[in-house]
């Protein structure tokens, strides 16, 4: 399957400010996250719905559906309606179904962390991370298993001038050698849930601007994560990791962020250019099943290109 084949915004957004006509929008905290209502997602949608939907995720960054009842073939089908699909390496797709993760811990996992459990933008380490992630529920735990989001357009806003500053001028090294080398390979074998390949290709670097330009609301925004984010260009280890401890600490303070209980068939979309993300590991002795999408992105802007 080709990526460039298609285009990476197949229908854009409903225009800013735009009335919302064919699905409602209700925010679910101060910073960012909004239910969108009133559609069936396994439906075939037109593209005035499409617009608007993807409009809501550009003023919301992460946009939930509750009580949807998607097969894999129609998560996709949904996914694809926002740009083609971003590769997903390391991770075995659900059989049958290569464009869908299956993001699973069973209940006699007992572990500290689960899949996604530190901070981050989703494969931030490719040289075109992903736009958009799709996370629909099959299964939840009674308790915990929570996401979190955290806004990194109000996190870098929320730095002073002379930060911002200095930050507009760096590049962030990324790389997935801290989650998917082989070093690794031990703690993901500990999931039964979900099958990994590590390997050697995980140690590669990618440079990334510290503070991205939104492809599509030219808006400005941290992208460095605790998970990807390994070092600095130009910088000695021990220069770049107070600086970026510093923005760690600070991209995911609690008013940047939002926070949703999963129920069976609720689905999020997020938005990896703006937003970071982490998953609450607290739900041991119960298990916990969704479906992921991933949709392509571009390579990120920096402010002075
Ligand atoms: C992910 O990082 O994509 C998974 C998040 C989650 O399972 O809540």
């Amino acid at each position: 399957m080709s990526v460039a084949a298609e285009p990476l915004i197949p229908i854009p957004a409903a225009s800013r400010g735009h009335d919302y006509r064919r699905v409602t929008v209700a925010p679910i905290a101060g910073a960012c996250g909004a239910v969108v209502g009133g559609i069936d997602l396994a439906t075939d949608l037109d593209d005035a719905v499409i617009a608007e939907i993807r409009r809501a995720v550009l003023d919301h960054q992460v946009v939930f559906f509750r009580g949807q009842r998607l097969a894999p073939e129609q998560q996709v089908a949904f996914s694809r309606r926002f740009g083609p699909f971003s590769p997903v390496p390391f991770i075995e797709p659900v059989a049958g179904h290569p464009e869908v993760i299956a993001v699973v811990r069973e209940a006699e996992e007992s572990q500290e962390f689960t899949f996604g459990s530190l901070w981050h933008s989703d494969f931030s380490f490719l040289p075109q991370p992903p736009f958009g992630s799709i996370l629909h529920a099959l299964e939840v735990p009674p308790y915990g298993g929570d996401t979190l989001w955290a806004n990194q357009v109000l996190a870098f806003r929320s730095l002073s001038p002379g930060m911002q500053a200095m930050l507009e001028g760096l590049t962030g090294i990324h790389s997935a050698v801290n989650a998917y080398s082989p070093k690794m390979q031990p703690i993901h074998d500990a999931f039964s849930g979900m099958t990994v390949r590590t390997d050697d290709g995980a140690n590669a670097v990618q440079q990334h601007p510290v503070v991205r330009v939104h492809a599509e609301t030219g808006r400005k925004a941290l992208f460095v994560n605790v998970q990807y984010t390994i070092g600095l260009d130009g910088f000695a280890p021990h220069e770049a990791k107070p600086v970026l401890d510093f923005l760690f600490a600070h991209s995911v303070r609690p008013e940047l962020a939002c926070r949703w209980r999963w129920e069976v068939g609720d689905v999020a979309f997020w938005d990896n250019r703006c937003l970071q993300h982490m998953a609450m590991a607290d739900f041991t002795g119960h298990r916990r099943a969704m479906h992921r999408t991933t949709v392509a992105g571009e390579a990120p802007a920096a402010v002075h290109a």
